[in-house]
């Protein structure tokens, strides 16, 4: 007797996997966690495991974690390598539908302090990090027309004093994004950036710890406050999903209105 329906195995659609970089803190944490209310699996990488472990505890579906210092090309290939296995393997087709570049690192120095291995150090954590591992991703992201969201900052289009290095990464990121969605827009592939003003992080504890410095910089902002990682996951959600599928090379700011 001869089935004309499909295989159950034919009829079930492809895993979609997520890929997050500096998901064991702030933003890149708070985007794992909204991210797995919605895919089925999500890779977090970072350099620190007991961080990455956290967040896949708190995570709401499977996670895999994958320590890599993506500032080391040869640690970049490495994670190229094992996340086309990771999703390769198993029964079930599985398809790569996101990346989010946010890891990155901040530091102030007034220009004329600022080293060569200073700028070295912003260039390979905020910029070259982003890019080998979205080539490296290529393939992959092509195969499922994916998305990736840059995770760039408001000091990328308004710089402020003592910020020069890293001011130019996320400048350069914002203009590498652009020139990436004209290339790959014939692939599906859509590249945004989304710019968060002042977030509520680690990478500012040592403000944040200092009560009135915290009051100043929450008058600072028009809105009044600074913002809350959630605030910036929530973006880089709609940037990925359906919901911005026709939105390829532009940058949402998401500051409280610092920008203006
Ligand atoms: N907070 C803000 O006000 C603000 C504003 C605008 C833009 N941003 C951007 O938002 C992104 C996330 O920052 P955050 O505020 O959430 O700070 P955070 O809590 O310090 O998170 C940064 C994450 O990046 C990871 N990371 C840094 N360098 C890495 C490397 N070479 N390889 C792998 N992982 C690396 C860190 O991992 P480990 O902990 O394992 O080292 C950490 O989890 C950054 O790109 C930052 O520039 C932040």
């Amino acid at each position: 007797m001869t089935n004309s329906k499909l295989a159950p195995s034919d009829q079930i659609s492809p895993l979609q996997y997520a890929i997050i970089t500096g998901a064991g803190s702030g933003i890149g944490r708070a985007t794992a966690l909204r991210f797995s209310e919605a895919f089925d699996r999500l890779i977090l990488v970072g350099r620190t495991e007991g961080k990455l472990k956290i967040t896949a505890t708190e995570a709401q579906c499977p996670c895999e974690v994958l320590v890599c210092d993506l500032s080391q090309s040869e640690q970049v290939a490495n994670l190229t390598q094992k996340v086309m296995g990771l999703l390769s393997q198993g029964s079930r087709s599985a398809e790569l539908r996101a990346l989010v570049n946010n890891a990155g690192v901040f530091d102030r120095t007034d220009f004329l302090d600022s080293s060569d291995e200073n700028w070295t150090y912003h260039f390979e954590n905020n910029l070259m990090s982003a890019v080998r591992l979205t080539r490296g991703l290529f393939p992959l992201l092509k195969a499922a027309k994916g998305h990736v969201t840059n995770v760039s900052s408001t000091l990328g289009l308004r710089p402020v004093a003592q910020t020069a290095a890293y001011s130019a990464m996320k400048a350069a990121m914002i203009n590498w994004t652009q020139t990436l969605a004209l290339e790959w827009a014939p692939y599906q592939i859509r590249i945004n950036c989304v710019a968060p003003g002042l977030i509520e992080t680690p990478m500012h504890q040592h403000l944040l710890s200092q009560p009135e410095v915290r009051a100043q910089m929450d008058k600072a902002q028009p809105l009044g406050r600074m913002g809350a990682p959630q605030e910036i996951a929530e973006a880089i959600y709609f940037l990925s999903s359906q919901a911005s599928s026709w939105t390829t090379g532009s940058v949402l700011s998401v500051d409280g209105g610092i920008h203006l």
